[in-house]
């Protein structure tokens, strides 16, 4: 873990102060994930796979669409209360974001920071994490910019050098919400230990509300987020081998109340075969693929839960719509 690794040229890496790579999300996980989580009753395959060059461009396009609500709504938020974040957060920082993706929301906490020290981008894409986090080099001369190329709900290590010092954890989009409450509270109980007693952790959280409003959200006029979603069998196709008929599976997702949760799914659109790795999976018609669950908060709810795993909530804002929450939260 934490290899500097000597397959990326030097000279590649621009402004990067360097490049940390836990050796995350290989061919050989994607298959093995993949194969397991077909065999499944539910048919499951993991949202962490979506993040291909193009599921990563999909991604920002879900970001800009009318109907998706999370993304400018936490954007308002972290603009407002740039300055109340950056006070609690104090000089000096070294700021962590835990799927850093296009690194862009990060700017807003950047811009209005007293001297960070530095940015460590944590992401699973490891080419969209080099571009990023080069671009944001380029940028932001003062600050030393680390990308670590690790799937953050594995164990991995922050680059030495962060013990002891002033950190601050970045988890913004509502990606906790992707993950089932236990796991989410595992988690943050784990970051509480990695960040170190003291430190901060800005976290966007998706609030609860009417069906219409959240089904819309993930369910777009124009089909980005079924093209995102159908991009897990794009990926399937080209790297594992496997034979889905793109046509033959239809993007669905839906609001389960009881859980609290929009879950997105693959459905099948007939009786059908796909064969991956020499091995057969049958599929009834309407039977469906789990693809992502979008877990919804309410403000005490989720307090609690980082309450539980070691966190104070110093300070939570919300929009004038409460329609998405963001809290600074501090390790006890
Ligand atoms: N975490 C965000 C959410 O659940 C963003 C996101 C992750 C997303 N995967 C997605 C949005 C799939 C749409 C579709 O909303």
């Amino acid at each position: 873990m934490n290899v500097l690794i000597d397959t990326i040229d030097p000279d590649d890496l621009g402004e990067l102060a360097d490049f940390h790579d836990a050796g995350h999300g290989t061919a050989d996980d994607f298959l093995a994930d993949m194969l397991n989580g077909l065999r499944q009753a539910q048919k499951e395959i993991s949202c962490k796979y979506f993040y291909d060059k193009r599921g990563s461009a999909l991604f920002d396009e879900i970001c800009d669409l009318e109907e998706y609500y999370p993304t400018r709504t936490e954007l308002s938020i972290l603009a407002t209360r740039a300055p109340e974040i950056a006070s609690l957060a104090g000089p000096a920082a070294h700021l962590v974001e835990f799927g850093s993706g296009s690194s862009s929301k990060v700017r807003l906490l950047l811009n209005a920071m007293e001297a960070p020290s530095s940015y460590v981008a944590v992401d699973i894409s490891r080419d969209h994490l080099i571009a990023s986090t080069r671009d944001l080099a380029s940028e932001y001369l003062d600050i030393d910019v680390v990308p670590v190329c690790a799937d953050y709900t594995r164990e991995f290590e922050l680059p030495t050098g962060l013990q002891g010092k002033n950190v601050t954890g970045f988890f913004p989009g509502s990606t906790i919400g992707n993950f089932a409450p236990e796991q989410a509270a595992t988690f943050l109980g784990r970051w509480a230990k990695v960040l170190g007693s003291g430190a901060g952790l800005v976290i966007g959280v998706d609030l609860k509300k009417p069906r219409a409003l959240l089904e819309a959200a993930y369910n777009d006029a124009r089909g980005v987020t079924a093209e995102f979603n159908e991009n897990l069998l794009v990926r399937a196709n080209t790297e594992l081998n496997a034979d889905f008929d793109l046509s033959a599976f239809a993007h669905d997702a839906r609001w389960n109340e009881a859980a609290g949760r929009i879950e997105m799914h693959l459905v099948s659109q007939r009786d059908q075969t796909v064969n991956i790795a020499d091995q057969a999976f049958n599929f009834q018609a309407d039977e469906t693929i789990h693809t992502e669950n979008s877990h919804k908060y309410g403000l005490a709810e989720f307090t609690d839960m980082a309450g539980r795993a070691g966190w104070d909530a110093p300070a939570t804002w919300t929009d004038p719509n409460n329609l998405f929450s963001v809290h600074f939260l501090r390790a006890r």
